[in-house]
């Protein structure tokens, strides 16, 4: 940001291709830049701590994500680290705006050089609240014309705004709120939730950042045994051996940024490297996962073994209400069948009455993480020092509950 106040002051001189490079490693590469990371409304908390234990510095939760400060390679971290997060944004630029001209001016002053690729695709979202920018399509137009000439004064090759058949564009956020403007690039490509493991699921899948959650207000780190005994596609379990094995859930994906002028392979390939180095090989506590329905059970299977984790988990067909637990207590999650997805609303809350008797019946002693589709379930489970937060999930706002069965 400081150096886009510098570039105001000092409109550049037309720089050849290798000047830019030597801009970046002198403007980019040292500085600590604004991010803000993108997570569903309700895990903001668990989105700081997974950044705080990156020791990234300067956080800021604000609602529906966490800002911070720092270089490339926190970003690339968090692409690769954050569990809860759905993308990462870099904040380009922030302004006042008091009248229309201020668009069109910062338009062309920022520094798009940095992170769009001469000739590559772009994709203008805006978003208004209570803005005194109006149109949203003018303002993608001003945008498009900004970025165009900023890169001709540079004497390089305009990026241009993606056609409607392709598919990989950056995409550039402009967002309008009272009398400001943020101009945002989003480093991570597709949503982080999409590891790439899940190709396979089946009616009702938990998304990958919402177990994760899970998985972190259940107390899980991965010393003590975890069962998933309703495990669909295996999503909770797969989560919880990466976490068991200290893996990134975005270790070998590609991002956004990997495509920025401004990209650093030597830290990036460094940062990965120490990452899988620090991970361990195996998962350190027994991870059961099972469902009644055979279908899911080979979901499960695939899946796991696409992300890496197939001989960390013990999968197997399984009525949860016969399941009893191994000697050693440990921590149950469980993503149970409820209301609109899969069958009734009434038969959903039957469901949660049972799971408390079995789980009061069987598991004393154990921790317990559920996803609920009614908050006022819970009380069924009859769990003690309970910690809970209500998320959307799938056009319906659900709460990850956790707590201790009564021993
Ligand atoms: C909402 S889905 C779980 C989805 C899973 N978390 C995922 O990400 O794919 C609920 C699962 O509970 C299973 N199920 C329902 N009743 C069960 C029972 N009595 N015992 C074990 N599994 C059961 C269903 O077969 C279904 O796969």
């Amino acid at each position: 940001m400081q150096d886009q106040n510098k570039e105001k002051q000092h409109p550049p001189a037309t720089p050849s291709p290798i000047n830019l490079q030597r801009r970046i490693k002198q403007k980019v590469w040292p500085h600590a830049w604004p991010w803000f990371a993108v997570c569903k409304p309700g895990v903001e908390d668990i989105c700081l701590s997974e950044l705080a234990g990156l020791e990234i510095e300067n956080l800021d939760p604000q609602p529906g994500g966490v800002g911070f400060e720092g270089g490339l390679e926190d970003a690339y971290a968090a692409n690769m680290w954050l569990r809860t997060s759905s993308r990462v944004l870099l904040r380009v630029n922030d302004f006042r705006v008091r009248r229309w001209d201020d668009l069109v001016r910062q338009a062309s002053r920022t520094t798009w050089e940095y992170f769009l690729q001469p000739e590559g695709a772009f994709t203008i979202q805006v978003s208004l609240t209570d803005s005194n920018l109006k149109h949203t399509g003018q303002i993608a137009d001003v945008m498009a014309q900004g970025i165009t000439r900023r890169f001709k004064e540079l004497g390089l090759a305009p990026p241009l705004p993606a056609r409607p058949d392709q598919s990989s564009s950056q995409v550039i956020m402009v967002r309008g709120v009272d009398r400001r403007c943020t101009f945002s690039l989003d480093s991570s490509g597709d949503n982080l939730h999409k590891r790439g493991y899940r190709l396979a699921s089946g009616k009702a899948p938990l998304r990958e950042d919402l177990a994760a959650a899970l998985l972190w207000i259940s107390g899980y780190s991965g010393d003590v045994p975890l069962i998933d005994p309703m495990c669909g596609s295996g999503t909770l379990a797969i989560e919880a051996a990466l976490i068991a094995r200290g893996l990134p859930p975005c270790l070998d994906r590609e991002f956004a940024m990997h495509s920025w002028p401004c990209h650093r392979e030597a830290a990036y390939g460094h940062l990965k490297k120490t990452f899988e180095a620090n991970a361990l090989d195996r998962a350190p506590a027994r991870i059961m996962a099972s469902d009644n329905q055979a279908p899911a059970l080979k979901f499960a299977r695939d899946n796991a073994e696409r992300a890496g984790v197939g001989a960390d988990i013990e999968i197997g067909q399984q009525d949860f209400f016969q399941l009893t637990p191994p000697d050693e207590p440990g921590v149950l999650v469980a993503n149970p069948p409820y209301g609109k997805r899969i069958g009734s609303v009434r038969q959903g809350e039957r469901f949660i009455q049972k799971m408390g008797a079995h789980l009061r019946n069987n598991f004393p002693g154990w921790r317990v993480g559920v996803v609920l589709y009614q908050t006022e379930w819970a009380k069924y489970l009859g769990l003690r020092n309970t910690v809970r937060t209500t998320v959307p999930h799938g056009g319906v706002k659900v709460t990850l509950l956790a707590g201790e069965v009564p021993a």
